[in-house]
């Protein structure tokens, strides 16, 4: 549709940008807290806050800390949280049975919160990379990270996350077949309502380094992970992707990272018109928050335009690890 619009003077675009009174009313795209994902990272121990030093203003916290940190965040009108296991070294092998034992720290967290906050929608992640020996998000054979077998793995990742009490599967593994098979086995063992955030659209990006250094994962990854993750080169095949979860069974689609992508979050919205995330990811993070402690940048206004920014490509809502922040912010 092109905007019908008068000749100069009788048409002047600065008329309802002169007060803010005006700009309130016609600005189009609202942020508020109840649009966000907070993604935190959970460690063993008790009582422990350990700053991650390559995304400043983010801490590992142990479970009765990430539980403190889950009601706050809640109170401000965060509505969901998202958990990242910091797996401790000797719990990493070539099976990744840590994946999907009960008693695992993501699990444990997940109790936590929901006793906790039982309002709070919790999110966890499914991917064998946290648990994995040579850091990747699926099984290595012979140097070939395999699919099949990954995804039998993720299933049972999965379900042990739900037994835990998580309200939302976010499969963040690429692997082919995940999302049909795990909408399968949370239907097949009574968890009709658990929802699947897919991963669809997520690209093999220099972005991630901060948070792998957070889960313990950089030391370990051997080589990239280019043939799961897309080729930031490519479009239409993030399209094909969130067709095909969406027919599989998602319930909601993410597009990784967010600010270099959001053609693609626009795209997304625009085709498919499911609820549709961004995720603002440990490197823009690590930019955002990096030069505003510098003085660089405004780091405060420098948050708020770049998740606004997600907002208005098309987004309903993103994983920010300027959640709690923002939302204090937002709520004045
Ligand atoms: C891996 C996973 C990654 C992130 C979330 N889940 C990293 C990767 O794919 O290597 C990245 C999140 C971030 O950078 O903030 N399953």
């Amino acid at each position: 549709m092109k905007p019908t619009i008068a000749a100069f003077p009788a048409t002047r675009l600065r008329r309802t940008r002169r007060t803010p009174a005006i700009r309130a009313l016609v600005q189009e795209t609202t942020l508020s807290p109840a649009d966000f994902i907070w993604p935190v990272f959970v460690r063993d121990g008790i009582g422990m806050v350990e700053p991650i030093h390559s995304m400043p203003g983010v801490n590992r916290l142990s479970v009765d800390k990430v539980v403190e940190a889950a009601k706050d965040a809640f109170a401000l009108g965060i509505p969901a949280i998202c958990l990242f296991p910091y797996t401790d070294p000797s719990l990493k092998t070539e099976d990744c049975a840590e994946a999907w034992n009960p008693e695992n720290l993501s699990n444990r967290a997940t109790r936590a919160i929901k006793a906790a906050v039982p309002e709070m929608a919790i999110m966890t992640d499914v991917a064998l990379d946290p648990y994995n020996i040579n850091g990747h998000d699926g099984f290595v054979e012979n140097g070939e990270i395999v699919n099949d077998r990954t995804v039998e793995a993720l299933v049972k990742q999965a379900l042990s996350q739900a037994d835990a009490g998580a309200d939302i599967i976010g499969p963040s593994d690429m692997m082919d077949g995940r999302i049909g098979a795990l909408r399968a086995g949370l239907e097949g063992a009574g968890h009709q309502n658990v929802m699947l955030l897919s991963y669809a659209a997520k690209y093999a990006s220099a972005f991630y380094g901060p948070f792998r250094d957070a889960v313990g994962a950089s030391g370990a990854l051997k080589g990239d992970k280019k043939t799961y993750q897309q080729d930031p080169g490519n479009s239409d095949e993030a399209m094909r992707l969130i067709h095909r979860d969406l027919t599989e069974g998602a319930d909601m689609v993410m597009v990784k990272p967010g600010m270099p992508y959001l053609d693609i979050c626009r795209r997304a919205k625009e085709m498919f018109g499911a609820p549709t995330f961004a995720y603002q990811v440990s490197g823009e993070y690590a930019m955002l928050a990096g030069a505003g402690e510098r003085g660089w940048v405004d780091a405060e206004k420098v948050m708020l335009e770049s998740l606004m920014s997600f907002k208005r490509a098309g987004c309903d809502g993103v994983l920010t690890y300027f959640a709690p922040a923002a939302a204090k912010l937002l709520n004045g």
